[in-house]
């Protein structure tokens, strides 16, 4: 299959209406949005749903988001819309935010994949509403790479993943969150983070009072233990090299960089330590700014393998803020090792 690859503005109705019809018809296309590329269908078609998994090599678990572009879009497919999820969309929407309620049947089972409910996400890039809009139908989209690998926040990522296995992709330039949407339930009596993205849980708790924060967030699940969030559970946003976090002061981590400095190892760090370190270093944001390392977290991991690193030693991110999001990320690129320094 050949990828057509749409370099267009959402003033280009032509483009639009093609890749609209193409969605709507059971097609599947790339597409960017604020956070991470999409790889979309139509999210009312199991057909071209299971299509998805089979693009990205998903497990069948794994329930996928579903995108909207108006509000109004959001009722036929959710069995009741609380106030809670009124006031974060009016709050959040659209943005980075994703929200879980109990699904309507206009849900097939593919995007639900057998769970009773559905994660829903109006996306804020104006080509991912263009493309909402023109396709007509709700969309459902999981990042669009392979399974396993880091998540897409360029063009480039989505063609090398997908290329010869989608119909079309859309560029719509680097992501500028670069982490996926916040995912919280309000399924599940108290609302709770299921995953850290781009709206903060100080955002959440402004609106919502008190958010419970599921341990899978900070923790590895135990041998066995149901994930509330199945995508939780995967190894994930891994790149082949073997990553390490180091958690410390910079001095102390730059002392064991350099012990354990050579051949194909690299420092993830931030911008401006490169000087102190002996081993390649690979500056991922700076320090004070978690935005900035959110936006290149991805692109830094897929860079490793690029590159022919073997072994990454990364700043352990603070937790504040976005920073939630990025540490919550590297530590499954890192799959959980973690080393005081
Ligand atoms: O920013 C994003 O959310 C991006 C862009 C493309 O919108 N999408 C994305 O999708 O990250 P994906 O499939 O890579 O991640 C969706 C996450 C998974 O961890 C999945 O398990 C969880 O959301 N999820 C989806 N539906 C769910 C549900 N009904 N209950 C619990 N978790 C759900
Ligand atoms: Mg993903």
């Amino acid at each position: 299959m050949q990828t057509r690859l749409y370099q267009i503005t959402p003033q280009d109705a032509g483009a639009l209406h093609e890749v609209g019809a193409l969605l709507r018809g059971g097609g599947l296309a790339g597409i960017p949005t604020e956070t991470v590329y999409g790889l979309a269908a139509n999210a009312l078609d199991g057909a071209a749903v299971a299509n998805i998994f089979r693009a990205k090599g998903r497990p069948q678990d794994n329930p996928l988001i579903v995108h909207i572009s108006a509000f109004s879009q959001l009722y036929p497919l959710v069995r009741a819309v609380p106030m809670q999820a009124v006031a974060l969309a009016r709050a959040y929407w659209p943005g980075p935010l994703t929200i879980i309620l109990p699904k309507s049947p206009a849900i097939p089972d593919e995007v639900s994949a057998g769970l009773d409910t559905v994660a829903v996400r109006m996306p804020s890039h104006p080509l991912a509403r263009a493309i909402i809009h023109a396709a007509g139908v709700p969309l459902a989209a999981p990042s669009a790479n392979l399974s396993g690998s880091p998540s897409p926040t360029t063009v480039r990522h989505v063609l090398d993943d997908m290329g010869g296995r989608i119909d079309a992709v859309v560029d719509g330039g680097p992501c500028a969150v670069g982490v996926e949407s916040t995912v919280v339930t309000l399924a599940a009596g108290r609302p709770r983070l299921l995953r850290p993205g781009g709206v903060t849980l100080g955002q959440l708790r402004a609106v919502l009072g008190t958010v419970e924060v599921d341990h899978a967030v900070e923790e590895q699940l135990a041998a066995g233990e149901k994930a509330s969030s199945p995508g939780m559970k995967y190894r994930h946003y891994a790149p082949k090299a073997h990553v390490v976090i180091l958690r410390g002061p910079f001095d102390r981590y730059a002392e064991y960089v350099n012990a354990h400095a050579g051949e194909g190892v690299a420092a993830l760090c931030y911008e401006g330590e490169e000087a102190a370190l002996r081993a390649r270093a690979i500056p991922c944001g700076s320090r004070n700014d978690p935005a900035s390392q959110a936006r290149r977290l991805f692109d830094t991991l897929r860079a490793l393998d690029a590159l022919g690193v073997n072994t990454a030693y990364a700043r352990c991110p603070e937790k504040a803020g976005v920073g939630l999001a990025v540490y919550n990320r590297l530590l499954r690129a890192a799959a959980f090792e973690i080393i005081d320094v």
